[in-house]
């Protein structure tokens, strides 16, 4: 294998994550859409998912999540020189969660900021992060995927609301030794296809006015159809750019830690690259779609399971709104 040549590589050294105890299944569903256990297992894989109750917010399931990544690493969060949040479902529009989340576990000296990228952004927050502790600017950088989508879904519209979950993760960025850590990265983002899947109110375009609550702005809008497609074709596409850029053939790789928006698209991701099925990390029938916590969600499953060992080649991949694509490859390290 060949990998990009970096002085000093990011590795990840804790993870942790964080679900609200509350579980709507697929039971719940039947009583409030015109819905089957059947119909969304078989299109989704999804069984259940967490949601939050009222006056819980990201800020709360990140700061969560954050407090147990530090706890394994055995460090106080005055250890933390920055923090980087992914969520599409901030406490608000400002202050950055990052702010909400650096008060609320007393965190000093430590800066940060929240990344808009939908479902990767995850991927783009860990490679963000990561230039920084690269570059040598810092040497201990927090990464936290958290979402409470049940904050912007229309629980009336069942091609919607059956998908999303509420949770969080967090991962720690320090500087690596020995090939361990981030190897490298493919991202893409395709502005054309930001009509497929959207929140049009509350921005500057169509700020909160009792028409765009009437008119249900504020919820997730998506062509599920249109998704699908392009998150089929692009999962794997961006993939196989990165694996060939880095001279690793699918066999190579130990675990693929995608994205979970649908079995499906994961499945087929899995069988046009040709990896090992048992390779594979699957837990969306636990948590549906919990947007940027995903792949942390995904990468402690696999831990619990005894899947993800010290020097695991792990890829990661994702697509999401905006359309945002990426996919990163890393040698698991602790
Ligand atoms: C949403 C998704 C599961 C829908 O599955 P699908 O097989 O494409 O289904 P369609 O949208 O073609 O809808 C088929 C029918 O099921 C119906 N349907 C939609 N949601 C339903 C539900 N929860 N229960 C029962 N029927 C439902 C539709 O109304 C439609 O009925 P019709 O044929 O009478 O019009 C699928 O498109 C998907 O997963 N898309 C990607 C979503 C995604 O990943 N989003 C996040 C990106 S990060």
């Amino acid at each position: 294998m060949q990998f990009l040549d970096m002085t000093v590589r990011a590795k990840i050294t804790a993870l942790g994550t964080y679900v609200p105890p509350r579980v709507m299944t697929n039971a719940d569903f039947e009583k409030i859409v015109e819905t089957s256990d059947e119909w969304i297992v078989s299109r989704t894989g999804i069984r259940e998912r967490h949601v939050v109750d009222k006056g819980v917010a990201t800020s709360d399931l990140a700061a969560e999540a954050a407090k147990r990544a530090l706890a394994e690493r055995g460090i106080d969060g005055k250890e933390v020189e920055a923090i980087v949040v992914a969520t599409v479902t901030p406490d608000m529009l400002f202050p950055s969660t990052a702010c909400l989340v650096q008060n609320k576990l007393g965190m000093k000296n430590v800066w940060g900021f929240d990344l808009s990228a939908a479902c990767s952004a995850f991927v783009y927050a860990l490679q963000t992060g990561a230039q920084f502790v690269q570059t040598g600017a810092h040497k201990k950088v927090l990464v936290i995927g958290a979402d409470v989508m049940s904050s912007i879904l229309d629980y009336t519209d069942r091609a919607t609301c059956i998908l999303f979950g509420d949770g969080a993760g967090a991962v720690l960025l320090e500087p690596a030794q020995d090939g361990e850590g981030l190897i490298d990265f493919e991202h893409e983002i395709d502005g054309a296809g930001g009509c497929s899947l959207y929140m049009p109110g509350g921005g500057s375009l169509h700020p909160a006015t009792h028409d765009t609550l009437s008119q249900k702005m504020h919820y997730v809008h998506q062509d599920g159809q249109a998704v699908f497609k392009f998150a089929v074709r692009k999962m794997a596409e961006i993939c196989e750019t990165l694996l060939a850029r880095n001279n690793v053939k699918a066999s190579d790789i130990d675990r693929l830690s995608p994205h979970q928006a649908n079995q499906r698209i994961i499945k087929a991701t899995a069988d046009r690259l040709g990896l090992k099925p048992e390779s594979v990390i699957i837990n969306i029938e636990r948590y549906g779609n919990t947007t940027a916590g995903t792949i942390p969600l995904a990468m402690e499953t696999a831990r619990q399971e005894g899947h993800l060992k010290k020097g695991d080649l792990v890829m990661l991949a994702s697509v999401g709104a905006g359309f945002t694509v990426g996919a990163t490859l890393l040698r698991w390290a602790f």
